[in-house]
């Protein structure tokens, strides 16, 4: 049954698959229109309330263009950046070309974004930010140091936006998950054990989201931390880095 998400309009990243997929789905299911993005674009199925967006958040100009072509055409009540990748290996693995596109991708997009969607947000004294961080933007460990990189930046830049646009009634939201099984570990040499406690679901995320989107006016969720109850993880052997 459609609830309060009628008339609401969601940006989402990374809508065609795992996490962010599972918002957009579980929002068209609250009624809400969701414009997607992720170089795909597809999100499996047509839906009438969906509007797919095919692009590559490594390429900042082409970031602006869409952000100005969709603005000039939607009010988006809500954005929530899921898009993003994950990069493990000691530093000196990593080309420069990847260096680069891992921090774009996973931060860089999402502040380019912002820059566009925040001031029609503080014109209309409204609007609501989640990103999802993940647990490797709380602690960094062994073979973190690109991923986490990017996920305590993009820590910082919500909670610095959460505080920037408080006044405004824009409220910015953090996310920060341990391993959820989704297909963020295809090509990685690990991923969460096979039992259902060794990993969040992406609809727990979905509804998370939409919780938080449904909170009062009045208080923020600043950050959200959530894993498995129980934390065991399967290796395999590492596949070869390339650019
Ligand atoms: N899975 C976990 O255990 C976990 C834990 C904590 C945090 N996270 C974070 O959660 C977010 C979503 O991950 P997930 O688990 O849902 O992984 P996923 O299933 O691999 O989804 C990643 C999404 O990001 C999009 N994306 C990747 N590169 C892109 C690019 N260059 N341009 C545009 N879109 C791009 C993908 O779309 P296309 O491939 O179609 O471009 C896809 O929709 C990520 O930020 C990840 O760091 C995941």
């Amino acid at each position: 049954m459609p609830d309060n998400g009628m008339n609401k309009h969601a940006l989402v990243t990374g809508a065609s698959s795992g996490i962010g997929l599972s918002i957009t789905q579980h929002l068209l299911a609250k009624g809400y229109r969701v414009t997607g993005i992720s170089r795909r674009g597809i999100i499996g199925q047509e839906h009438a309330l969906f509007t797919p967006v095919a692009l590559d958040l490594a390429n900042s100009k082409q970031i602006e263009l869409t952000l100005k072509q969709l603005l000039a055409g939607n009010q988006f009540d809500c954005f929530i950046h899921s898009a993003g990748y994950g990069e493990f290996g000691s530093i000196e693995q990593f080309s420069v070309n990847r260096i680069e596109r891992a921090i774009q991708v996973n931060l860089t997009s999402a502040l380019i974004i912002c820059r566009h969607l925040i001031p029609a947000f503080r014109a209309r004294r409204a609007g609501r930010l989640i990103f999802i961080g993940s647990e490797s933007g709380l602690n960094a460990g062994r073979k973190g140091a690109l991923y986490s990189a990017a996920k305590f930046g993009l820590r910082g830049f919500s909670q610095a936006l959460r505080d920037d646009c408080a006044s405004d009634n824009i409220q910015v939201s953090l996310i920060n998950p341990g391993m959820v099984r989704s297909p963020f570990f295809d090509g990685l040499s690990f991923a969460p054990a096979d039992n259902i406690e060794n990993a969040i679901a992406p609809a727990q995320i979905a509804e998370l989201v939409h919780f938080i989107l449904n909170s009062g006016d009045n208080i923020v969720f600043d950050e959200v931390e959530l894993s498995p109850r129980i934390k065991s993880i399967n290796f395999s052997p590492p596949s070869q880095a390339s650019d």
